[in-house]
């Protein structure tokens, strides 16, 4: 009979255990082991920039111990000091403690938000648990003990690993090295600027390594993960950081020192290396000079507040507290929709979403029917998370319908080399959360009340932005998802609207007289 290796031993325990548990259960503690192959290579790249012959090992969300597997891969017993591995979940940590038993590896079971850093150690290596900001219990406690480690006040919106991160900086020695395998959202996201800054101003920043998101590092967690390399010492001045991209740690597709004066000027980090800094021409338009833009209606429960005409009539529902709503873009036959005389979209499939405005004893009294269909939402849809923070759980937030929608989420390119669209919205239908609604104003509102005839050159402009300028005001996600958030489109440039608005006007631009612009329709 074949003897198992350790690490064989330890992957078919790591899958007996995740098997045990719902996807949803690990997901709250962002329970999704490192593959071997990619711990073994974050391992072995460590141990060659710690260049040491002791090594004081501690990961800090252990699970059943990759990295120290791989650590016993490739460094000699004689050499590893001590290791420790914290996890807080005894159902990883019980067997984790009986698979190493006879090692050195010392496994605490425990929160090491909560644990106190007694030991220090010089080699790090941790991939952190991945729980979004609302998911984490506890917030305040977290915040204020990250902000006694590390002297960074991180904002609300920041995921556990942030957190992670910088705490980690009390457990370790002088010169101690770091690496970090997280999600590169943090590179380009508000709340990550406070990390940002930390890497650059309190220890000596190496390396980040982005793998390609389109070669998704873990089977089931899409997330697009970067590798943060940093040296437990105050900057030294130096005037650049490694920037690599693609293939492996050790053999990069695109490798680019960035110097770190133009990392502290450029908020977006995923950039580099493939791009350097953004040049803004302040005198180009951006789509936010002309539009504002917001993110569609978040329901709370789709499925329930949004219905078909006849499931309506089927309940025989009040129509007055229905208001159209455009399906998603799939569902969408064309990129322009078009609306009968009340306003309603010409499309086969009718949808409509539940708006009611009145309290419940009023729905109880006037609308019978419908206080039978919110009767079947109570127990369910209305203890949802955003239900439950609304003053009454079916007030829908008040969105007007937009003139362009912008499907703002998209994996592979579209024939016209976009993964993003506008469509022309002529009906009163409103948009949910799937998409981002763009609402004109000043300059636009009173352009086109002028020349309506213009709209679809408009439309036109908004549709020949080139995709680039997306990606580099957007985020990446792992699969390749692209995402542009409100405020991001409003930063994507549009000269052309410049040129079509001046072409009606004269040689007026707007935006370089700004006198001019205030007075250009009075
Ligand atoms: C992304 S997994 C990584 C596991 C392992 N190090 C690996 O790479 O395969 C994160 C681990 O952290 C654990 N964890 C979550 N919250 C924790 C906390 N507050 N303290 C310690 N461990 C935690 C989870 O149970 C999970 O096993």
């Amino acid at each position: 009979m074949k003897i198992m290796s350790k690490e064989e031993q330890r992957l078919s325990l790591q899958s007996d255990l995740d098997a045990q548990k719902s996807i949803s259960d690990r997901r709250k503690f962002g329970q999704f082991a490192t593959p071997t192959e990619l711990a073994n290579e974050v391992v072995s790249f460590g141990l060659d920039i710690l260049n040491s012959n002791t090594v004081r090992f501690l990961d800090p969300a252990l699970g059943t111990g990759s990295f120290f597997s791989a650590l016993t891969n490739h460094a000699d017993s004689t050499i590893i000091e001590k290791a420790t591995g914290i996890e807080i979940d005894s159902h990883y940590a019980i067997p984790a403690q009986e698979l190493w038993r006879n090692t050195v590896l010392d496994i605490a079971i425990g929160d090491f938000t909560v644990l106190p850093p007694k030991r220090k150690f010089n080699f790090v290596i941790c991939n952190p648990p991945y729980v979004r900001h609302h998911l984490i219990e506890d917030k305040e406690r977290i915040k204020t003990r990250t902000k006694q480690f590390s002297g960074v006040e991180l904002s609300g919106l920041a995921g556990l690993y942030c957190h992670f991160l910088l705490q980690s900086i009390a457990w370790m020695e002088n010169d101690g090295i770091a690496g970090w395998l997280i999600p590169s959202e943090f590179m380009d996201v508000n709340y990550g600027s406070m990390v940002k800054s930390f890497l650059l101003n309190n220890v000596e920043l190496l390396q980040i390594h982005r793998y390609d998101p389109n070669d998704v590092q873990f089977d089931d967690a899409l997330v697009s993960s970067a590798v943060v390399w940093f040296r437990n010492r105050k900057p030294k001045g130096n005037p650049s950081v490694k920037f690599t991209y693609g293939g492996r740690l050790s053999a990069p597709n695109i490798v680019r020192l960035v110097p770190v004066s133009e990392l502290q000027k450029e908020s977006k980090w995923t950039r580099f290396p493939l791009q350097t800094v953004r040049t803004h021409n302040e005198s180009s338009a951006v789509l936010g000079d002309f539009f504002l833009v917001k993110r569609g209606i978040a329901t709370g429960n789709n499925n329930f507040f949004i219905l078909e005409k006849d499931k309506i009539r089927e309940f025989d529902l009040p129509h007055e507290v229905f208001r159209p709503v455009l399906p998603n873009s799939r569902n969408l036959p064309s990129d322009e929709i078009l609306a009968d005389d009340s306003g309603n979209p010409l499309l086969s499939r009718e949808l409509f979403l539940l708006d009611c405005k009145l309290p419940e004893h009023e729905v109880k009294m006037r609308y019978p029917t419908l206080w039978d269909y919110l009767l079947k939402g109570k127990e369910s849809v209305a203890k949802g998370y955003l239900c439950q923070s609304r003053k009454c759980w079916y007030y829908q937030e008040q969105r007007e319908a937009p003139l362009f929608i912008c499907t703002y989420m998209g994996r592979e390119r579209n024939e016209s080399g976009t993964s993003f669209r506008f469509i022309l919205n002529h009906s009163t239908a409103t948009v949910t959360n799937c998409y981002l609604a763009l609402y004109p104003k000043g300059i636009m509102k009173e352009f086109l009340k002028r020349y309506p005839h213009e709209l679809q050159n408009v439309w036109g402009i908004m549709n020949r932005v080139d995709s680039q300028s997306f990606i580099d005001e957007g985020r990446v996600y792992g699969g390749g998802l692209r995402k542009v958030e409100p405020k991001e489109l409003m930063r994507v440039p549009v000269p052309e609207m410049d040129s079509l608005i001046r072409s009606n006007r004269g040689d007026v631009s707007f935006k370089t007289d700004k006198a001019i612009q205030l007075n250009m329709f009075g």
